[in-house]
């Protein structure tokens, strides 16, 4: 149990002594928006949202949180789709937002590092990387709102992992701060560093719950000097997965993304954008959307990507295909790939499984989950869409146009979810790939995971958090659940 002996006058006036009036928000108005997660699913209430400027200021606000118990919320740019960066509406969290904590702080372009304040957004972490000709290369659809922090907190993957990895693969060291304020750092942009355990790795994915990420030194890549971007109708997932294997090989490393979308998954996207073509003038089941880029010049890499839809025809992989004449084709193909998750929202209904299986695996798991999800409601809208290339499919099955988003979900959700959870699970592959577990999939673990990685997380979480008030009731189920 908490101690709240501390009023919420009390800790809004703590507060802003650290931080200044102006840095913290109280009241249900004020604080609606840092409350309330992105998928506007989840409505919690905060005793002040606070927004401290530095590291040290970060330190005192869990110096002071730690001492009255307080329950404490790190946020970056809300844009978590598990509800995890939002608190619950108890009304006893502080939520600390690292949005001014926003400066690029060193680029090292001989070392090729950059040095960056956790609440730098993705985009502008890109932009600084370009400005010095380099490439940071984490590429996700939220990028202008979503902070290095919460990208570092949640692992972030998107569109580039099949060649960049993930943002585990992309940072050299952190800051954090612990849940009674002393701070953890490991910053000194170093590519070899075997001096026991590598302890960063505990604070990367675990959405808050053992630290409040402040900084990072992040790796960056030369930038590529051409890219090539075609859209693709496939026979079947399992042509995709063969055309991305010839794409591979014929390619070597400059296959970056390869990403499919299922022909529900495209009309959606079409009809919320409005005034976007569809790619290909015929209607196809399954499409891929595949970048190459690569250090030559563009002339060759165009004729790599031929050689490939050429293979791929030959073979009958290849149904039909678009390549992008020009850059704005490109951004137009790519806009309608990343558009697809905020035409879900939009739409409303949509039961968002987010699951990885082997590669060798992945074509038959989509066919055979979408089969099984057909036979449950033939009329659901198969919304299928995101990282083949790495294993990863957004598998989204979305309410028919006559249901409402609150019946189809009423009645689906669990059975489908639980469905597709299980046949992921059951080809080894993972119900969370990238959107990490937050609320939504916190009680799911105890499914998926095994007793000894569940009693290892609950004593890694112990051994840093304690007294459990860093992101209360995300990540970890209830021990003993
Ligand atoms: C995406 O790949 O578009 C993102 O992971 C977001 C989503 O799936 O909703
Ligand atoms: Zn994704």
């Amino acid at each position: 149990m908490q101690d709240q002996a501390t009023t919420p006058d009390a800790t809004l006036r703590a507060m802003q002594a650290i931080v200044g009036e102006r840095a913290c928000l109280s009241g249900d108005t004020d604080t609606q928006a840092y409350v309330t997660d992105y998928r506007r699913i989840y409505h919690g209430r905060a005793r002040v949202v606070v927004m401290p400027s530095s590291t040290e200021q970060v330190s005192r606000v869990l110096q002071w949180c730690y001492a009255n118990n307080v329950p404490v919320v790190p946020q970056g740019g809300n844009t978590s789709l598990m509800g995890g960066a939002v608190p619950d509406d108890s009304g006893t969290a502080v939520v600390v937002n690292l949005s001014r904590m926003n400066r690029v702080l060193a680029i090292d372009t001989i070392n090729d590092t950059m040095t960056v304040q956790a609440g730098v957004t993705l985009s502008a972490a890109r932009s600084a990387a370009e400005a010095e000709q380099r490439l940071f290369p984490l590429r996700i659809g939220s990028e202008g709102s979503c902070q290095i922090g919460g990208n570092l907190s949640t692992n972030a993957g998107g569109t580039a992992v099949l060649r960049y990895g993930n943002m585990r693969d992309l940072v050299l060291g952190i800051e954090a701060v612990l849940p009674d304020g002393r701070i953890y750092s490991s910053q000194r942009g170093l590519r070899k560093d075997n001096t026991g355990y590598d302890l960063k790795h505990l604070f990367i994915g675990a959405e808050g719950t053992l630290g409040i990420i402040t900084g990072a030194v992040l790796k960056l890549m030369p930038q590529p000097r051409s890219s090539a971007v075609a859209f693709v109708a496939v026979d079947s997932p399992a042509a995709a997965v063969r055309l991305l294997g010839e794409a591979k090989h014929l390619s070597g490393q400059a296959v970056t993304a390869f990403e499919l979308i299922s022909q529900p998954a495209l009309e959606l996207v079409l009809e919320y954008l409005g005034n976007v073509a569809a790619p290909l003038p015929a209607r196809h089941d399954w499409m891929v959307l595949i970048e190459l880029t690569s250090g030559t010049d563009a002339e060759s890499l165009n004729a790599t990507l031929m050689e490939i839809l050429e293979s791929g025809f030959e073979q009958k992989l290849v149904v039909d295909a678009a390549v992008a004449a020009s850059l704005s084709d490109a951004q137009t193909f790519w806009r309608i790939r990343e558009e697809i998750s905020d035409a879900q929202t939009r739409t409303g209904g949509s039961i968002k499984c987010d699951v990885s299986v082997p590669l060798s695996r992945i074509a038959a798991f989509v066919e055979e989950a979408s089969a099984k999800v057909l036979a449950l409601e033939p009329a659901a809208r198969m919304v299928i869409y995101g990282h083949m290339g790495d294993g990863n499919v957004h598998f989204n099955p979305l309410r028919p146009k006559d249901q409402t988003a609150k019946a189809f979900l009423a009645q689906w959700y669990e059975p489908i979810s639980s469905l597709v959870d299980a046949m992921a699970h059951a080809e080894n592959g993972s119900i969370s790939a990238e959107h990490g577990i937050g609320v939504v999939k916190r009680d799911d673990l105890t499914r998926y995971k095994s007793a000894v990685e569940l009693e290892l997380m609950w004593q890694v979480k112990q051994a840093l958090d304690p007294r459990n008030l860093l992101n209360p009731g995300k990540v970890l189920p209830a021990r003993g659940h």
